[in-house]
This record gives structure tokens, sequence and C-alpha cells, in this order.
């Protein structure tokens, strides 16, 4: 039975960088005897320019019918004008609520070769490996009241968290805690917030089921601090909505480019993959993307949707190889450096993941 993904490559670099993830899982597919079957869908911008709203019907029915989704990026500058609600993001919050994930991994690693492109000494960021568990379908995303008042100066958004919703995500980070490192920082500003209280003594309740995993809670500031000064001190970090969103992005200052994180939201009805980089409406259509957290994305599709441990692993060596051997784009570039477009990295990554399959069929031949 061939594994139906859904694809919604959405608005500017989301297209191009999705193309690349496609031609990898094409080229596991013919590898690995597995098929997939692929079908495209307009989501955001693109959707609301064509079918005048952000999540069209046969959209939302295709992600729900799919075994996975892999989703590219939503957003465009033209529609900054609008209330939240007629946004191309609220298409992805809306699609994210029908598909139910509220757990969404945000993987970030340290590459060596990249050293140059990020801020840190090497020394204090290598060995950096973290994972963000980001609460997904709840908080200040999602509470109401929110709104304007009629004077239109004053607005308000309402956080809100119940004890199931913080339950549920504790139980992942406590879960893929145990595949890694053994450790779950708990992000949290409960100096301050009544919600955050809450989410200390609901997390620290279910983290009593796991013994073998060590729990500690950190202030949401402090936790910025840290992922700037001691990075790799860290190995899951489990955060509500707001907080994972911004600690995910200064997170990527580890890997020296935002273009290079992936993530997947679990835990819901169907299964959701997108790089975490946003549209980059400047850069679209130029082939200057960086196509590496869309194929990340997909290696965690292989992983979680599609039980394919080895082929995603596969793919997670293939990128480490690539960027070894020199492959940049432009947002991994440094001075002198030849910068590959977008194809041409989708291209390396292939090439490096044929090598990677060599190297290991010579192993076992031995
Ligand atoms: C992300 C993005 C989205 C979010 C936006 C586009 C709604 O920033 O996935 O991190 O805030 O969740
Ligand atoms: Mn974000």
């Amino acid at each position: 039975m061939s594994l139906k993904i859904a694809l919604l490559p959405g608005d500017g670099i989301g297209p191009e960088v999705t193309e690349e993830a496609v031609r990898i899982l094409k080229n596991v597919a013919e590898h690995s005897g597995r098929a997939f079957s692929f079908s495209s869908h307009v989501i955001g911008g693109a959707a609301i320019d064509g079918e005048g709203t952000g999540l069209p019907e046969r959209t939302l029915e295709a992600a729900l019918n799919a075994d996975a989704v892999l989703l590219g990026a939503v957003g465009h500058p033209k529609f900054d004008g609008r209330l939240p609600s007629e946004r191309p993001e609220a298409a992805l919050l809306a699609l994210r609520q029908a598909l139910g994930g509220f757990a969404n991994l945000r993987p970030a690693i340290y590459y060596a070769p990249l050293a140059k492109r990020t801020p840190f000494q090497p020394e204090r960021v290598r060995g950096a490996n973290l994972l963000i568990v980001r609460e997904l379908l709840g908080g200040l995303y999602f509470g109401e009241p929110r709104g304007f008042e009629a004077s239109g100066n004053t607005a308000f958004n309402t956080l809100i968290y119940s004890r199931h919703e913080i339950e549920r995500v504790a139980k992942v980070a406590c879960d893929r805690a145990r595949e890694r490192r053994k450790k779950v920082a708990s992000i949290d500003k409960a100096n301050v917030l009544e919600t955050s209280r809450l989410w200390r003594a609901v997390v620290s309740d279910d983290a009593k089921a796991y013994p073998d995993v060590e729990l500690e809670h950190v202030y949401v500031d402090t936790a910025a601090m840290r992922l700037a000064t001691a990075p790799a001190s860290f190995d899951v970090m489990l955060c509500d909505n707001l907080f994972g969103d911004i600690l995910s992005d200064q997170a990527a200052s580890i890997s020296g480019s935002l273009g290079v994180l992936p993530s997947a939201t679990i835990g819901g009805k169907v299964d959701l993959y997108e790089p975490v980089h946003g549209s980059a409406p400047d850069i679209a259509g130029k082939g200057l993307a960086n196509p590496i957290g869309a194929i990340a994305s997909a290696a965690m599709l292989l992983r979680f949707s599609a039980n394919m441990d080895k082929e995603a692993a596969e793919i997670d060596h293939a990128i480490e190889e690539a960027l070894a051997s020199g492959a940049r784009t432009k947002d991994l570039a440094g001075p002198g450096d030849r910068v590959l477009s977008t194809r041409d990295m989708g291209q390396a990554i292939e090439e490096a993941l044929h090598e990677v399959r060599d190297r290991k069929h010579s192993y076992h031949g031995v």
C-alpha cells in the first residue's frame, strides 16, 4: 500500500523547497521499494488569491485523508494590512487545528561545517543538539476571548491552558527525552503567570512516571539567555505555544540559519511536517532558498509517519555530508564560498544520499 502524502507547498519559497523534499522522497521510494503517492494542494496566500480563502475545503479534505502532510510555508507581505483572521497564517493555524497535532517537534543541531555561520564561539556550541517540543494548539494563539475593543485603542488575547493540554504534550517531551539524553527542561514564566504555575505543577506530576528522565524548570527569560550561552546544556525543551515559537527561531542560531530547521507535528489525526522557516517572499522564485529544512522535515515524515527510521537517518547523514563537502546555499555561504541554487543543493543531498547508502552496504559486505 502506498503512503499518501499531501503536499501543501504554499507561498513564497514554499514551492521551491517542497520540490526538493519530494525529490529526496522519490529517491527513497525508488531504493526502499516503499511506494509514496503525492497530491498537491493550495494553501495560504496562494489559495486566497486563487480561491478567496486561505484553506479551501478541498485542501483540508485532502490533508485529512492523507497519511501525512508536507507543507512548505505560508505568508506574504501584501496581506500585512489584514486582520489576523484574514491573513494566510490563519490558514496554517486552522490546518494545525483540524489535523489535531498538539506536539510540534523542532530539532536544532550544531553542524560543525557551518561553525563560521553561527554567532557562537565553537567551544560554546560544540555538541549542541536539542529538541524543542512546542505545544501547538493552545495558549495565546487560540485562547478566547480575543480581539479589539470597539474604540480600536485596546486589544486583548487570552493565555489559557488546561491540565489535559499540558499533560499530553509533557508526555511527548518525556517520551522523546527517553530516546535521547533523558533530560527535559520545562520552560515557563511561573514567577508571573498563573498558566505557568499550572504548567509547572502538571509537568512535575507527569514526569513522575519517568524516573529515568531528569526534569528541570527554567524561566523563559533565563532559557533564552542559556540558549545563547550554553545551548549544549539542553536536551529536550518543553515549551508552550508562544515560548516555543520564539525559542525555536532563537535555537536556529545554533545551526547558523533558520533555513535548515525542520519540524514535525504529531499526536493528531494526521501528522504535519513543515520547515520552521517562513515564506521569505524577498527571495522567492530566485532559486536562493535553502531546501534543507524541507528535506529534513521529509526525513521526520519517514521517521514518524512511515516507520522508516533507517531511511530517515540516511537523509540526516546525507545533509551532514553535503554540508561537510562544502555545499552551501546563499544563507549558509561565507565570503568566497560557491553558492548553490535550491535545486543544486537538493541534488547535492541526493548524491550524498547515494554515497551514504553505498558506504553502509560496503560495511555490511565486509
Ligand atoms: C512558525 C510560524 C507560525 C507560528 C506562523 C506562520 C503562524 O512562525 O511555525 O513558527 O507562529 O506558529
Ligand atoms: Mn515561528
